[in-house]
């Protein structure tokens, strides 16, 4: 039975609105001090919530600030004897569902409700089917070290440990994170990813702890950061190699007092958060190079997770073939695909510098591209980045393993970036990575618009 809560001081109107919504089956339940309505919203589940506005203590509209901090997910129809477009509008800015006005008319009020509960239920049902999802998210491999990876992801879920994921790009760092959570005790709490890579400097600190009104230009309004939004649950701070020294040593003072404080703010905030991290940095070389502080470093890698590169784990690669080739056929509603040993055998030879998004996104390509149900090697070899005339060339001046990759990778970056006439989001978004991996690889191969 769907779930009402009232926040109303009137004794009356509570009950008329609640003989009203009984009778229409919904199972209501009134509060008529708005500290306690707050209390038991935070306490139990509820399809939505009528709210008055002129109350003593808290009116409805603090309450209306607290249930977006505290991230409540409910729709709140506020009533007010005071009806006033300014009171309309200034319910809806805070995110109020809709609005009523008393003396409330039956009609409207069985709509709005239903409307809201209707909401209500589509987001819960939204969220089982992501929570469905995820479950898939399963790490594949046949691998002793994906094994063992596994084996350590069950062991260390139901603790409490912090945890250091350290692999190269594409290796299932995220994934790896995910699983962790999932088989946690906080499963049923947020899991918060933050890519610190993404948010710039001057802006982590706000994004990590949340700010005050006014606190500096551009903080209009209270922002609760990413620490009290994981309350309870898993913040997941990726790419940590990438966050300023100046950030490093908030999130040291957070971890060490379990308080957080937001920035222009003087009270400091509990918070209760698993940090699990991930970076494709060498942290110890960060540390030597004074990039990264060591103190910080100890405090996050109480258990290290090291993925390998999949050319260390070449096994797994018919699986995960199998298991993308699959999954892509559903998503497009093809017939399933098959791809012979000739082919594992090519894919397993390649160098896959972006792991196993590269492998994944080179599968996509391959069963979209190949109108056969068969895959063969020479259907993958037409596909592949870098043309067979130019892998002669690549072959003939290369001495190294790692030059051969290298200078493969500065070809294949150059041409993407010509196809997207040098659109770097664009490009990024191909090459399925970050925009500031993309500069990065830039600045390594020194490519410039003009200059290759
Ligand atoms: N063992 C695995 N089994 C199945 N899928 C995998 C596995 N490892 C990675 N993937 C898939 O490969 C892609 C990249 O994985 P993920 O995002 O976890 O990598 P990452 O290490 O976090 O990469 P980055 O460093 O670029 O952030 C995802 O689509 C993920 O689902
Ligand atoms: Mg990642």
């Amino acid at each position: 039975m769907n779930k009402i809560l009232i926040i109303d001081d009137e004794r009356e109107i509570c009950e008329s609105i609640k003989m009203i919504l009984d009778y229409a089956d919904y199972s209501v339940e009134y509060c008529t001090d708005s500290k306690s309505g707050l209390k038991r919203l935070e306490e139990e589940e509820y399809n939505a919530l009528l709210l008055d506005i002129q109350m003593p203590g808290l009116n409805g509209f603090e309450i209306l600030d607290q249930i977006r901090d505290k991230q409540l997910s409910i729709n709140v129809i506020m009533i007010s004897a005071f009806s006033s477009l300014e009171n309309a509008v200034k319910a809806t800015k805070l995110g109020a569902f809709d609005f009523i006005e008393k003396p409330i008319d039956r009609d409207k009020l069985l709509i709005s409700i239903r409307n809201a509960v209707e909401k209500s239920n589509l987001l819960t049902e939204n969220k089982k089917l992501k929570e469905h999802l995820f479950l898939n998210e399963e790490i594949l491999g046949e691998s002793k070290v994906i094994k063992d990876i596994l084996t350590t992801i069950s062991r260390v879920a139901k603790t409490e440990a912090r945890i250091l994921i350290t692999g190269e790009n594409g290796t299932g760092k995220e994934l790896v994170a995910r699983a962790i959570h999932k088989n946690s005790a906080r499963a049923s709490k947020p899991l918060v990813e933050v890519n610190c890579a993404a948010i710039p400097n001057e802006l982590i600190e706000s994004e990590l702890f949340g700010h005050e009104k006014g606190s500096f230009t551009g903080a209009s309004n209270k922002r609760i950061g990413k620490f009290e939004q994981a309350n309870g649950g898993t913040l997941f701070l990726d790419e940590i190699g990438d966050m300023s020294l100046q950030a490093q040593a908030k999130v040291l003072r957070a971890i060490e007092d379990g308080k957080i404080e937001r920035v222009g703010g003087n009270t400091k905030i509990e918070v209760d958060v698993r940090i699990i991290t991930a970076t494709n940095k060498d942290l110890k070389e960060e540390i030597s190079s004074d990039n990264f502080r060591e103190d910080l470093f100890h405090r996050l890698n109480v258990i290290p997770i090291i993925v390998p590169p999949l050319r260390e784990r070449k096994e797994d690669i018919p699986i995960l073939i199998r298991s993308f080739a699959k999954q892509i056929c559903e998503k497009n509603g093809f017939t399933q695909v098959n791809f012979n040993t000739s082919a594992i055998e090519f894919l397993q030879s390649l160098p896959w510098s972006g792991n196993v998004r590269e492998l994944r996104n080179l599968i996509e390509r391959i069963v979209i591209m190949v109108p056969k149900q068969e895959i063969e090697k020479s259907h993958i070899i037409d596909l592949l980045p870098v043309s067979k005339t130019n892998n002669d060339e690549l072959f003939d001046s290369t001495s190294s393993f790692q030059e051969f990759k290298e200078k493969a990778e500065k070809a294949f970056i150059v041409k993407q970036l010509d196809l997207n006439e040098w659109n770097i989001s664009k490009t990024a978004e191909i090459l399925d990575i970050q925009r500031s991996h993309l500069y990065s690889k830039m600045k390594k191969y020194d490519i410039e618009k003009g200059k290759v």
